[in-house]
């Protein structure tokens, strides 16, 4: 038995994709499933989206690229991780659309593709200010002349991504403005009726003329982010969980874990739950967070440790040993989720959700009935 493990409800994922699709209007939607669906699991999220008719998946890695179209064979796959140039066969072979952001990287793939006897498809990346990956819009012009020139390329799209939202100041319309300049030139070398896509969640959530023919949500599809002002509302659906694994009594001021920096404030009871920091509960939230026990709030007593974290679960708590414990998700009334988790930890939700280390993970919830033939949501 797994000393934690996640819960997957596929149905709010369905309803999530419905909105954001619904928002996106002609839009395609990109879905982000980076880093394993944000740790959610690639394989179940990516087979719900498509039966949702999601039909293109971002991933940052190859191996992903790859489980990606073994498990959605009929999938456009944009892989916008890092490329060296062992990996350009495997790129070539695969069937996945690179996005181009160096010109080495795009030579090695090309070279690979020549060898191969194809042309490989590929989006190019312009860095318009986010400052990570990508070709920089003001040399952009000769370096688009020479992907163009690539006899194994064949460049259908071009992409950037924003580093803030529209709401926190002027500088994404500036990126924006700087996109639409770099896609002009790309005209001017034959780059023409490109795929332009750059919206993550927070400017999809709030700016719908930056949209182009497609967005590239991730976190929204999650349930998490800001709504913004189209007012697109998502809902979380990974519920973490573990299980008490002893209880006890306490007489008041009894010390609980290392360093002993919680002292029972009055007769309790204590619960040990079967994780700690090195199962993704971090360590910061010694002290500071909370679990879901029998319906309640229980505050993180001590530190947290590496496998174990204890909670103060008050002098009348029922829970017995074995009972259910949800780290994130929702219990009788009372919900934690990642968001707020992060709050507590000074962390954004992306983080705490990767950082979540199980392999166990249980698709739970399904209202809908699937049909066989049902493709859209
Ligand atoms: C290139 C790119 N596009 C889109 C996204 C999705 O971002 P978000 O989850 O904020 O929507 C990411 C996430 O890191 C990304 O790296």
């Amino acid at each position: 038995m797994s000393r934690t493990w996640i819960e997957l409800d596929l149905d709010t994922l369905a309803e999530n994709i419905r909105a954001a699709m619904e928002a996106a209007g002609r839009a395609e939607i990109l879905m982000v499933v980076k880093s394993n669906a944000y740790n959610h699991g690639l394989a179940p999220v990516s087979k719900e989206a498509w039966r949702c008719g999601v039909r293109t998946f971002v991933v940052g890695t190859v191996e992903e690229a790859v489980a990606l179209k073994g498990t959605v064979p009929g999938a456009k796959v944009l892989f916008v991780g890092s490329a060296v140039a062992e990996s350009a066969r495997e790129i070539v072979q695969s069937g996945i659309v690179p996005v181009l952001y160096s010109e080495p990287q795009a030579r090695a793939i090309s070279e690979a593709a020549v060898t191969a006897g194809t042309r490989v498809e590929c989006h190019v990346k312009i860095d318009t200010g986010m400052g990570r990956m990508g070709f920089q819009w003001e040399k952009a012009g000769p370096a688009l002349e020479t992907l163009a020139a690539m006899r194994g390329l064949r460049i259908t799209g071009i992409c950037t991504h924003f580093a803030s939202g529209p709401s926190d100041g002027a500088f994404a319309a500036e990126q924006a403005e700087r996109f639409r300049k770099v896609v002009a030139e790309a005209a001017r070398h034959g780059l023409r009726n490109l795929f332009r896509h750059a919206s993550n969640s927070t400017v999809f959530c709030d700016e719908g003329a930056w949209d182009f023919e497609g967005v590239r949500p991730g976190i929204l599809l999650y349930g998490y982010g800001r709504q913004g002002a189209r007012k697109i509302v998502t809902k979380p659906f990974l519920q973490w969980k573990s299980r008490l694994v002893q209880v006890k009594e306490v007489p008041s001021g009894f010390p609980v874990s290392y360093d002993s920096t919680y002292r029972a404030p009055r007769r309790t009871r204590l619960g040990t739950v079967d994780a700690g920091y090195a199962d993704g509960f971090s360590r910061m939230l010694s002290n500071k967070g909370f679990m879901l026990v029998g319906g309640r709030r229980c505050p993180v007593a001590g530190r947290v440790t590496m496998n174990y974290t204890v909670l103060d679960l008050g002098p009348e708590s029922s829970a017995r040993e074995g009972d259910e414990v949800v780290i994130i998700g929702r219990q009788g009334g009372e919900e934690i989720w990642a968001d707020e988790m992060a709050a507590w930890r000074g962390t954004i939700p992306y983080e705490v959700l990767t950082n979540i280390l199980t392999g166990d993970r249980r698709v739970t919830a399904s209202r809908t009935p699937r049909l066989p033939h049902q493709t859209q949501c």
